[in-house]
């Protein structure tokens, strides 16, 4: 019998927020807690019984529990679990700068299939592998596998998983990822589909939002650009109802948000200001999150040309705005953020894009079992 004192001793790292007392007492025939787990040095019982008693004590969740998960959609997040991911990434900084070093990922592969272009995601995994210690298989167009012979995605997915022990994927078609996690047994980890979703894109933004304005709660914040064909901003929309924040969307009306997302805001009773004039909205807004028009997107072309170039946030624009706003882009940009704003404090769209680098290494080490 493991005697209480001891245990609550191998316990105590666990309670980070709330103390409720000893919850689980083991016994003499409780295989996962022995007598070694509790005469070892560091008094901490095995990762798999700490996160069994963490969740028992309602402590600070625990990024083990991210274990051989998919990460497809935000939605398939709890705020619990973003948040916790966010406090993992904080912990990666260091890690990500280069200035501690870590091989927790040591003898893991991560095959990164990108089947349309990308710098920032497709980079920012594989440094992130890198600086965990994981070797990273990397396809960046489709035209370099058999998919091109007329391979379909499920068999390639079955092979990639065969090679590796997680996949990150982008495609141009929405679902491809959930259609993956059919086929791999690996975790599947979706690096933007179509015009869908892009899950990781949204915790690198929640993390810049969160570390700029210490807090996400109370904030207003205006979506301007393309709407309608740019998956960050429906990711981001999916994880900020999660919060309590006022949201503004600023597009032409032919690239506004689309009605199913409106409605489901308005089924959670947010109530988003929907305009196509920014200069009516900067003024409240403490956070612009500036997209490209997804020219990529467009069925035709003439249709793109109508829209083409209609926002810019400029020095002239920031002087209507709060003095402390700060802007974001996912990137790339085209014309829609003039770089005369670079090198003022309000410009954050280069620090966001650093931090994919801790937020993916979060997730690689959460969803690979590493240890930080
Ligand atoms: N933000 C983003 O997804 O950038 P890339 O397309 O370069 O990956």
């Amino acid at each position: 019998m493991v005697d209480k004192a001891r245990f609550e001793l191998a316990t105590s790292s666990l309670r980070t927020k709330r103390s409720t007392g000893l919850i689980y007492l083991p016994t003499s025939g409780d295989t996962a807690i022995d007598n070694r787990d509790i005469n070892s040095s560091s008094l901490q019982p095995p990762a798999s019984v700490q996160l069994l008693i963490a969740h028992a004590i309602g402590a600070t969740m625990d990024y083990r529990q991210f274990i051989g998960r998919n990460v497809v959609s935000i939605k398939d997040l709890t705020k619990d679990e973003v948040e916790c991911l966010l406090d993992l990434a904080e912990r990666m900084i260091p890690y990500a700068k280069g200035e501690k070093r870590t091989k927790t990922l040591d003898g893991k592969i991560i095959a990164n299939l990108f089947f349309e272009p990308s710098t920032r995601t497709r980079l920012s995994f594989e440094s992130a592998a890198h600086r965990l210690g994981a070797q990273i298989l990397d396809v960046s167009q489709m035209s370099a596998t058999s998919i091109a012979k007329g391979e379909t995605l499920a068999d390639t997915i079955r092979m990639v998983d065969a090679y590796c022990d997680a996949i990150v994927m982008r495609h141009p078609y929405e679902g491809a990822a959930r259609l993956a996690t059919k086929y791999a047994k690996s975790p599947v980890i979706n690096a933007g589909d179509g015009a869908a979703s892009h899950p990781t894109q949204t915790l690198l933004d929640l993390f810049t939002i969160r570390n700029c304005k210490g807090k996400i709660d109370g904030l207003n914040i205006t979506l301007v650009g393309d709407l309608k064909y740019g998956r960050t901003v429906h990711s981001l929309v999916d994880a900020l109802m999660m919060y309590d924040v006022k949201l503004t969307f600023v597009a032409p009306d032919s690239l506004q948000m689309p009605a199913d997302i409106v409605e489901n805001l308005r089924n959670h009773g947010y109530d988003p200001r929907i305009t196509s004039d920014l200069g009516e909205v900067i003024k409240d807004s403490d956070v612009l999150y500036v997209t490209r028009i997804q020219k990529e997107r467009f069925p035709d072309p003439a249709e793109y040309k109508k829209v083409a170039g209609t926002y810019r946030i400029d020095k002239l624009a920031l002087l209507e705005a709060k003095s402390d706003v700060i802007v974001m882009h996912p990137l790339p940009r085209v014309d829609e953020i003039s770089t005369d704003i670079d090198g003022t404090p309000n410009a954050k769209y280069f620090e966001q894009a650093f931090n994919g680098i801790p937020v993916r290494m979060a997730l690689l080490c959460a969803v690979l079992g590493g240890e930080i």
